[in-house]
């Protein structure tokens, strides 16, 4: 069996992670006969971008839907606009490749240095089920000063209905960006929730939303919520606000099985998500398209300021990798990769900074294979 995976190293430390990824993948299929990787490189990223002007081209986008899936470092660059590498590049290849699902697993590692007091592996070991695609993401709004148009025209009398202020947008600055959903976007999220607490035996699935405030969009996402539910008796369900939420994902971490959740909240909760198991440099994620090419990257970002030292922690990526193989339908190849990772975070003897340690992004990467090799 032969795959064909994108690499696509990007900014900052992301070559230096992506490397020691895409070695323990070498690893396990130098140790899996039947098991062989193609490895595509593609340059997108600041370089590129600095160099040519170019994001993604239309002949990439073709040629990366030929690909069983893409692995990714991470984006962004302080030489760079803030929002066009992100934008350009990996939002992008999201909705390109209408990667609808985000799905980040919060689990924390024996042996991981872990910030709430009195909690342990066996409370933090939930999945953050991300919608990926819609939301405040999908880039509609404006701002302007001087020159009217339509849609300004729309907020400011919006303004002067609602708060009786008048507002000239040829004198006042305004901007304004606005958050859609669509039931299919979210029912399909919703209902990847349900059927991945059933896979993973998880009876609870909670609702993270902010209703309260937001009711247009977000009693949508409820009312589909409910309705999904009804399909699924065998679990539980709750429905939580975003604020309260970061609240108890400290306070009982225990509690969480699957969190569904819009966009920009899943974004959010799923830092403070990796934090709970040890850090950004251990939380990996999937932009998971069940039909398409999906996408696999660390959730953390391109974290400039440790760039090119060899320093940044690879497990984030090495279980990201862990997470394309499952999507492959090769369990037992990515569990041996899990594997891998307990032992060397049990042991404790090679670790970079973040969890204590003094060792180097390829010193990871060299002990993770060496447990494979074993
Ligand atoms: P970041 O996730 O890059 O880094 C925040 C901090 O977390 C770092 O300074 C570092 O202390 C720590 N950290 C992150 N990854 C680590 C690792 N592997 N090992 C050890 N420590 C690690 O977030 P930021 O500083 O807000 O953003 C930097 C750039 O990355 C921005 O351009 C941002 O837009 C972009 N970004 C990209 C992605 C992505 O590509 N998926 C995700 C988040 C941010
Ligand atoms: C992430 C990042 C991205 C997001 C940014 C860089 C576009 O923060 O993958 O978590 O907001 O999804
Ligand atoms: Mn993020």
């Amino acid at each position: 069996m032969e795959y064909k995976i994108a690499v696509i190293p990007g900014d900052g430390i992301g070559p230096e992670v992506i490397r020691e990824g895409v070695k323990v993948l070498r690893a396990v299929a130098e140790a899996t006969p039947r098991l062989k990787f193609k490895f595509v490189e593609f340059p997108y990223g600041a370089e590129h971008y600095l160099k040519t002007k170019e994001l993604v081209p239309e002949e990439g986008l073709k040629e990366l839907s030929k690909m069983d899936a893409i692995y990714l470092g991470a984006l962004g660059d302080p030489r760079v606009e803030t929002g066009v590498l992100e934008q350009g590049v990996l939002l992008k290849l999201r909705f390109y490749f209408d990667q609808y699902i985000n799905l980040r697993p919060v689990k924390l590692y024996p042996g991981v240095p872990c910030p709430l007091k009195d909690k342990g592996p066996e409370d933090v070991n939930f999945y953050v089920v991300r919608e990926n695609t819609e939301d405040f993401y999908v880039a509609v709004g404006g701002r302007a000063k001087g020159k009217s148009k339509a849609s300004h025209e729309v907020v400011r009398s919006i303004y002067q209905a609602k708060f009786g202020l008048d507002i000239d947008v040829d004198r006042d600055e305004i901007a304004y960006q606005i958050g859609v959903i669509s039931r299919k976007g979210t029912e399909r999220a919703i209902r990847y929730a349900f059927e991945l607490a059933r896979k993973k035996g998880k009876k609870r699935v909670t609702s993270v939303d902010k209703a309260n405030v937001l009711t247009h969009i977000y009693s949508l996402w409820r009312e589909v919520f409910e309705q999904v539910a009804k399909e699924y008796p065998d679990i539980e369900t709750e429905f939580a606000f975003v604020d309260a939420v970061t609240m108890w994902f400290v306070k009982n971490p225990e509690w969480y099985q699957v969190v569904v959740t819009p966009n920009m909240f899943g974004d959010i909760i799923t830092d403070l998500g990796a934090m709970i198991q040890g850090g950004l440099g251990l939380a990996p994620g999937g932009n998971i398209n069940p039909e398409g090419v999906s996408m696999f990257e660390p959730v953390h970002g391109s974290a400039p300021k440790h760039a090119g030292k060899n320093v940044a922690n690879p497990l984030a990526t090495i279980l990201a990798g862990q997470m394309m193989l499952e999507h492959l339908g090769e369990d037992k190849v990515a569990d041996r990769v899990e594997q891998a990772v307990i032992e060397v975070l049990r042991e404790g003897k090679v670790r970079t900074y973040d969890i204590g340690g003094k060792s180097s992004t390829s010193d990871v990467g060299d002990a993770v294979v060496a447990k494979i090799e074993k």
